[in-house]
C-alpha cells in the first residue's frame, strides 16, 4: 500500500521523505492556507522533495472554471495530480481532464456510489473521506470495504486513496482491505514508527551488551 501525507508543510514533508517510505503528498486549501506564501511555489517544492505523485486542489466550483484551473495546476509539474471535489460540476470537470490525460483525484467522497460515478468518468483516485464520516458516528472503514468490493468487480485503473486518516489504526485496516493508498498527517506516521515495546527491549539489549563488555577492555 501506498503512503501519501497529507500536509502543505515543507518541513513536515522533509522529515518523513529520508525514511523512503512515503509515496506521494495530497493538500487541500484548507492546508495551503495554514501555510503562507505562494502555493505553486510551495507546491512545486513538494513534487522536487517527494518525486511523485501530488495533489493540488482547484477551488473554483463550475466545470469550466475547474477545467481551466486543473489544466493550470498540471503545468507546475509533471507529478501534480489534479485534485477536484465531487459536485455536479466536478464530475464534468474529471470527465474533461482525464480524457486530455491529466491525472484526477476526486475528493469529498462520502458514500460508493460517488466513487463508482467517479471512476467511471476516469479519476485516477478517489479519496473516500473515513475520519469525517467517524466524526459523525458513521462507519469511515465500511465505506472503505465497499469501494474496494466494487472495484475488484470492474476493470477500472482508479485507485482507493482512504483519506482523512486519524490513526494507526485507520492504516492498518486500509492495507487489510486492499486499499491502494493511505494519505496521512505526518502526526500518524511519527506515531506508527513507535512502539514502546521495542524501546523496552532495545534497551535491554543495550544493557545487556554493555554489562558483558564490562571488564574484557
Ligand atoms: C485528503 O486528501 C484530505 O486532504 C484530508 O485527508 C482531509 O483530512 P481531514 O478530515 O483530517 O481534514
Amino acid at each position: 500500500m501506498k503512503f501519501f501525507i497529507d500536509s502543505g508543510n515543507i518541513k513536515e514533508i522533509e522529515s518523513l521523505v529520508p525514511l523512503g517510505i512515503i509515496d506521494g503528498v495530497t493538500t487541500n486549501p484548507s492546508l495551503m492556507a495554514k501555510e503562507g506564501g505562494d502555493p505553486r511555489q510551495i507546491v512545486k517544492q513538494i513534487c522536487q522533495l517527494v518525486k511523485g505523485p501530488v495533489s493540488a486542489e482547484v477551488v473554483s466550483t463550475e466545470a469550466s472554471a475547474m477545467i481551466a484551473e486543473g489544466r493550470d495546476l498540471a503545468t507546475i509539474d509533471e507529478h501534480i495530480v489534479v485534485k477536484i471535489p465531487f459536485t455536479r460540476e466536478g464530475v464534468k470537470a474529471v470527465k474533461t481532464l482525464a480524457a486530455e490525460g491529466i491525472r484526477i483525484n476526486v475528493t469529498l467522497i462520502f458514500s460508493a456510489v460517488q466513487a463508482l460515478i467517479a471512476a467511471k468518468v476516469g479519476a485516477s483516485y478517489v479519496s473516500p473521506f473515513v475520519g469525517r464520516l467517524d466524526d459523525i458516528a458513521s462507519d469511515g472503514m465500511g465505506l472503505i470495504a465497499q469501494i474496494v468490493e466494487i472495484f475488484d468487480s470492474y476493470p477500472y485503473k482508479t485507485e482507493v486513496l482512504v483519506a482523512s486518516v486519524r490513526s494507526p489504526m485507520h492504516i492498518l485496516e486500509a492495507a487489510r482491505m486492499g486499499a491502494h493508498v493511505c494519505t496521512a498527517p505526518a502526526s500518524v506516521y511519527e506515531a506508527s514508527l513507535k512502539h514502546p515495546l521495542t524501546d523496552i527491549g532495545l534497551k535491554k539489549f543495550l544493557e545487556d551488551w554493555e554489562k558483558s563488555q564490562t571488564g574484557k577492555k
